[in-house]
């Protein structure tokens, strides 16, 4: 059974989805535990599930890399196996990435590598493009340029506005990052092993 830390900054339909897999007991993944950045509407779907949840805030912090150091201990706290950003709105420091790598795993709203970065829907849609669609891949200390594990393609409607063709893309997005990871966890699909390679190990001061 793979052990799930997800991380989110919003409304959590990705987590949402993953926790309903999650629920099913031939499903080979658990959610154990649930951070985000900011006060994300969807941290109520982990306090539904019962899944221990908190948000570990940047601006508490003395930098970047000290948050990152600060959220990395606490999910090892936590016994996951992998991380699993599903709308976390922020960079994840190099060291956080370092400590992970290759268990840690984002989905993000493009075809990458088109369409990078935070707004990667606006931006379809301002380059004219006739799709886009959804990329699950593993982080690397680029901005979302690490291994593609999974893809799925979204035909863009001529003067679609932002949002619904954002939701579109979830509708799509959610059962492409759960077959993911459902096919991490069973062995399916092998994550890119790289030279930094940590397996997750607990804290030793838990
Ligand atoms: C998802 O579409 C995810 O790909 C995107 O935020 C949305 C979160 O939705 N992430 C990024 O844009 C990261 N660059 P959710 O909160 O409903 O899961």
């Amino acid at each position: 059974m793979l052990s799930l830390a997800v991380l989110i900054s919003g409304g959590g339909s990705n987590l949402k989805a993953l926790l309903d897999a999650a629920a099913d007991p031939d499903f080979p993944a658990r959610v154990v535990a649930v951070f985000a950045d900011t006060d994300a509407e969807g941290l109520a779907h982990a306090t539904a599930a019962d899944i221990p949840a908190a948000i570990v805030r940047p601006r508490d912090f003395a930098s970047r890399e000290a948050w990152g150091d600060a959220l990395a201990r606490r999910i090892r706290e936590s016994g996951a196996d992998l991380v699993v950003s599903a709308g976390l709105m922020r960079i994840l420091p190099a060291g956080f990435v370092r400590a992970f790598a290759p268990r840690l795993i984002n989905t993000h709203p493009a075809l990458l590598p088109l369409y990078p970065g935070a707004h990667a829907v606006r931006d379809a849609l301002a380059a004219g493009a006739a799709e886009t669609g959804v990329t699950v891949h593993v982080i690397d200390e680029g901005v979302d340029t690490g291994p593609v594990l999974r893809q799925a393609r979204v035909a863009i409607v001529p003067g679609e506005p932002e949002n619904e063709l954002h939701e579109r893309i979830k509708q799509i997005e959610r059962p492409l990052l759960v077959a993911t990871v459902r096919d991490i966890a069973s062995g399916a699909l092998e994550l890119p092993v790289g030279a930094s390679e940590h397996p997750i190990t607990p804290h030793p001061h838990t």
